[in-house]
């Protein structure tokens, strides 16, 4: 049965620092019916990112302000209600722009059909999602992965890091992963097969870890977080290292940000840096899910899944991206499938 009513959640003020609850407020408005061109879809998951902490920001930069009072963006699987797209058709599941909101009305633009055959729903907001597949590119392509490099990546026990970590030991590797807290650093070494990790918030000296990790140097720095583990790896850098820029999360929402110095090291080691979006390669994200799901299938390739339950939790979920709170790819579940 078809609910009529679309629970929502807006932006209500822009954030100084982390934001949560006190930023977003619930509306409900009837369902829309959709017009020629227009999908109603029921959400199923709706993913939380830490870059909406970015895109509720006055100024982006990389895409528009998400405006206030309206319904926060995000991406997310859901059920296909009612088609006004040709090859689209009710009960179809669906990946697309769905905001935080039990019933988007949506373009097809954006919008692509869930091949089940791939994996599992969870495996579509999970390990087949685009955070997986920023993991994918970023460690392949602008890292130039190949199978004789050091590698180490921060943030390695989250929805991007884990896959990266995990892509780059199956290219046999040695990678090194950077986490807060003793259960996140076991979860890399016990269950993912990195070959050692480092806690960042027991150490005292980033830059000892690193080096002791990687007694030769870091060919490949796969970087989430930016600020105290960046000037480590810059420090540690082999000669014509790389090193990617996927995020920088300690420094999103941080009242000072930490000044890294060791930047000019680049110029001798002969080495680069580089950022990236991750839609940059939306033309080639089915070539990822086609290799991403073989591995899942054999069991080569994990992801942990950190699900929190209603729409109201999402919220407080983008809080928690920023406390080190989450384990694993954070999602909301907003209904059953
Ligand atoms: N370039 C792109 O296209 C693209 C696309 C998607 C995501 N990203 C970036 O990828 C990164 C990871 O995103 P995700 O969705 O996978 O999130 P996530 O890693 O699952 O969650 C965020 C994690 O960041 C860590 N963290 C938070 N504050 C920190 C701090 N001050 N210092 C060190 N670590 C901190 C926490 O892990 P600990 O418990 O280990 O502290 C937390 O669990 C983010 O920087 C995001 O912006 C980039």
């Amino acid at each position: 049965m078809i609910q009529n009513a679309n629970r929502q959640i807006r932006l209500k003020q822009r954030p100084d620092g982390i934001a949560g609850p006190d930023n977003f407020e619930e509306a409900v408005e009837p369902l829309r019916q959709p017009e020629d061109g227009e999908l109603l879809v029921e959400s199923i998951y709706l993913s939380i990112d830490p870059a909406m902490r970015v895109w509720i920001d006055e100024n982006p930069g990389y895409v528009p302000a998400v405006e206030i009072g309206s319904v926060m963006r995000a991406g997310g699987v859901g059920r296909v209600l009612e088609s006004r797209v040709p090859g689209f058709a009710p009960g179809d599941y669906i990946q697309g722009r769905l905001g935080w909101q039990t019933h988007p009305t949506i373009t097809a633009e954006g919008t692509h059909k869930l091949d089940l055959s791939l994996g599992s729903l969870e495996d579509w907001i999970g390990p087949l999602g685009t955070t997986a597949l920023t993991a994918w590119f970023g460690i392949r392509d602008v890292g130039a992965l190949s199978a004789d490099d050091f590698v180490l990546v921060s943030g390695a026990a989250g929805g991007v890091g884990q896959m990266a970590g995990q892509f780059a030991k199956l290219e046999g590797c040695r990678v090194v992963g950077v986490a807060g807290g003793p259960e996140k650093c076991r979860y890399l070494t016990d269950e993912l097969n990195f070959d050692a990790a480092i806690d960042y918030k027991a150490e005292a000296d980033l830059a000892t870890a690193v080096a002791s990790a990687f007694p030769e140097g870091v060919d490949l720095f796969f970087d989430n977080v930016g600020g105290e583990i960046l000037e480590a790896a810059l420090l540690h850098l082999r000669s014509k290292g790389r090193i990617v820029m996927c995020g920088r999360i300690s420094q999103t929402a941080a009242e000072e940000r930490y000044g890294v110095t060791n930047t000019g090291l680049l110029i001798g080691k002969r080495a680069r840096m580089q950022g990236f979006i991750v839609s940059d390669y939306n033309g080639r994200y089915d070539e990822a899910r086609q290799w991403i799901s073989k591995k899942l299938k054999s069991g080569e390739l994990k992801q942990r899944l950190h699900v929190l339950d209603g729409l109201e939790a999402a919220p407080d979920g983008l809080s928690m991206l920023f406390r080190s709170q989450n384990t694993g790819k954070l999602v909301v579940k907003v209904a059953d499938a």
